[in-house]
């Protein structure tokens, strides 16, 4: 048997002509090209906030960022313990279904905890169960919830309260996504109802 050392120089070796061995092979196969689109081939859609994380849906199935893509949608980001601006954001979510009724029967909504310690896929159940069937909550590891964040990049930062537990700020606007899942616009926070509708008309007709 060979002396350990030189057996481990002769496997490295063959590692290193092996990776040569399969560069080259890659590169002569690879079609001329590939990497220069021509100009006028049809421009792919860019979905907005795709990235390497995996969430959990407050039904308890998982998901990926493939789960914003097939119809239009809102996406709001917030956590059910928010004193104001996410359960006012929720109502006027359900506001607007109503007020669109079947001009946006494809439309639906996303509410993605920045609070995934506290927001378990139960409470987010009941929590977006009272606004509308059509809102799925959205939660994770806090990980993949700051993985997440960054690829739709959403501010959220922990606020420590004098009267103890905590908040956490976060960008309150509302992300609108078309079927692609491609970005169109956002919904400000307080933004008039009108306004908001017609922005809503717009996505839902593509
Ligand atoms: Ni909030």
């Amino acid at each position: 048997m060979a002396n350990p050392t030189l057996r481990t120089i002769r496997l490295v070796l063959w590692g290193l002509v092996a990776i040569a061995i399969v560069t080259v092979g890659i590169y002569v196969l690879l079609p001329r090209g590939a990497t220069s689109p021509s100009p006028i081939a049809p421009a792919v859609a860019q979905q907005y906030g795709a990235g390497d994380y995996t969430l959990v849906t407050d039904e308890g199935e998982p998901a990926d960022d493939s789960i914003f893509v097939g119809q239009p949608s809102m996406v709001f980001f917030g956590f059910t313990h928010c004193p104001d601006v996410c359960p006012t954001t929720l109502g006027e979510m359900a506001l607007w279904f109503s007020e669109l009724g079947e001009e946006a029967a494809d439309l639906r909504a996303f509410f993605v905890t920045v609070d995934p310690e506290r927001d378990t896929p139960e409470v987010l159940n009941q929590y977006v169960g009272w606004v509308s069937d059509r809102i799925t909550g959205l939660t994770g590891t806090p990980e993949n919830i700051d993985a997440m964040a960054a690829a739709w990049g959403v501010h959220h930062e922990v606020v420590p309260l004098d009267t103890g537990g905590y908040n956490v700020d976060h960008t309150a606007s509302v992300f609108l996504i078309d079927a692609q899942g491609e970005f169109q616009g956002t919904i400000a926070y307080g933004e008039a109802t009108q306004t908001a509708l017609d922005k809503l008309r717009m996505l839902v007709r593509g």
